[in-house]
């Protein structure tokens, strides 16, 4: 099976060709071009312009992916495309795409749930089994979610108001350093004191593993200008010290609630239990470290995928597509796009909407 993977929900446009299996799939091509400079002076990503930049670029991308991968059109068997959550006119933008792309070739068309194709990206790169662990940590989203199947998820908690990544650029901004917050706070943060500012460490005292980052960027705001109304400005050792009792307080709250993640996933008693982390912020260091430290204590796995599939692409569109269509998974040309789109309809809504779209 040969499936062309197209995703613009965020501000990446990206295609990509998979062929393969569900159990065993290859990433042929997976070209992704972000927008990052079209917004750099707006301080976070502008919804029309990102739509319009997806329209203009998705047949340039797409025929990248075709020839990086040597495939030509007609040897692709279905057209799988992120159907939402996200921004919504993006995602508009690549269904059009997709459904003008189907109906001129023929192709089946498989709408995507984004948040699925990253939740399943552990199968497309280490084969792992069901039912495992997930926390999916980006600049849009920050869930803990069972992954069971294709279209099988639990959502065992979320962020009430800000995803992790959405908390470092805004910390950053606050800063003054440079987007995205999240490299720049961290390597800020390796000359500073995560002990010399005590940050809230936010919903630790409630049940359960829902996340709460937007306190924790007012609390940097708030010791910022404590720090200009006493010294007059921010001296180069207050910057680092902030940044790393910042992020030393996000990765302690990650690892607290992945506790208890485990212990909740631990019940349904896998064999071989995995944690695997996919998004963005999984590129931190002190939360990797931290959360891998965690795993081995519980005799957990912990999996991190290459950051190239760990971040917004289209392999995990294409494989997630792959594994829906040959669960026997088609969509009409009624396809429409979805802003939300829970993975877990059993569970309430998400509230809030962050920079980079509705949470799911
Ligand atoms: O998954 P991603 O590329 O895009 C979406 O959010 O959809 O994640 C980007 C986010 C940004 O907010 C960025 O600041 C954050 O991931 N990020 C990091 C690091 N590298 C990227 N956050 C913390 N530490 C990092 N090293
Ligand atoms: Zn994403």
């Amino acid at each position: 099976m040969t499936i062309l993977g197209i995703e613009s929900s965020c501000d990446d446009t990206a295609a990509a060709i998979v062929r393969g299996t569900p159990q065993s799939a290859d990433v042929l091509s997976s070209v992704v071009e972000g927008q990052t400079a079209l917004h750099a002076d707006f301080g976070g990503v502008v919804p029309e312009i990102a739509a319009r930049a997806h329209a203009e670029r998705l047949d340039a991308v797409t025929a990248r992916a075709l020839k990086q991968a040597g495939v030509a059109l007609p040897e692709v068997d279905a057209i799988a495309v992120t159907a939402g959550p996200g921004l919504i006119g993006g995602v508009v933008s690549g269904v059009m795409f997709a459904k003008g792309l189907a109906a001129a070739t023929g192709k089946p068309l498989i709408g995507v749930n984004h948040l699925a194709g990253h939740a399943l990206t552990p199968r497309l790169t280490d084969g792992v089994a069901f039912p495992y662990l997930m926390l999916l940590v980006s600049g849009g989203h920050c869930q803990f979610l069972i992954v069971r199947g294709p279209s099988d998820f639990s959502r065992l908690g979320g962020t009430i108001d800000d995803a992790p990544g959405e908390a470092f650029d805004k910390a950053a901004r606050i800063l003054g350093l440079p987007q995205p917050g999240g490299p720049s706070v961290q390597a800020e943060a390796e000359a500073g004191d995560p002990k010399r500012f005590a940050l809230p460490r936010p919903l630790l005292d409630r049940p359960g593993c829902d996340l709460s980052f937007s306190g924790l960027k007012t609390a940097v705001l708030r010791q910022r200008d404590a720090l200009v109304a006493k010294d007059g400005g921010l001296r180069r050792q207050d910057r680092a010290d902030l940044c790393a009792s910042f992020q030393a307080a996000v990765a302690e709250v990650l690892t607290a609630k992945a506790r208890r993640a485990i212990d909740n996933y631990l019940q349904e008693c896998p064999d071989t239990p995995l944690l695997a982390v996919a998004g963005g912020v999984a590129a931190n260091t002190a939360i990797r470290s931290h959360l891998s430290d965690l795993c081995i204590q519980s005799g957990v796995r912990f999996l991190a995928p290459p950051l190239a599939l760990c971040t917004d692409n289209a392999a995990m569109i294409g494989f997630a597509g792959l594994m829906l269509f040959e669960d026997g998974g088609q969509d009409g040309f009624d396809l429409s796009a979805r802003p939300r789109w829970p993975l877990d309809t059993t569970q309430p809504a998400m509230l809030g909407s962050g920079k980079k779209g509705a949470k799911a």
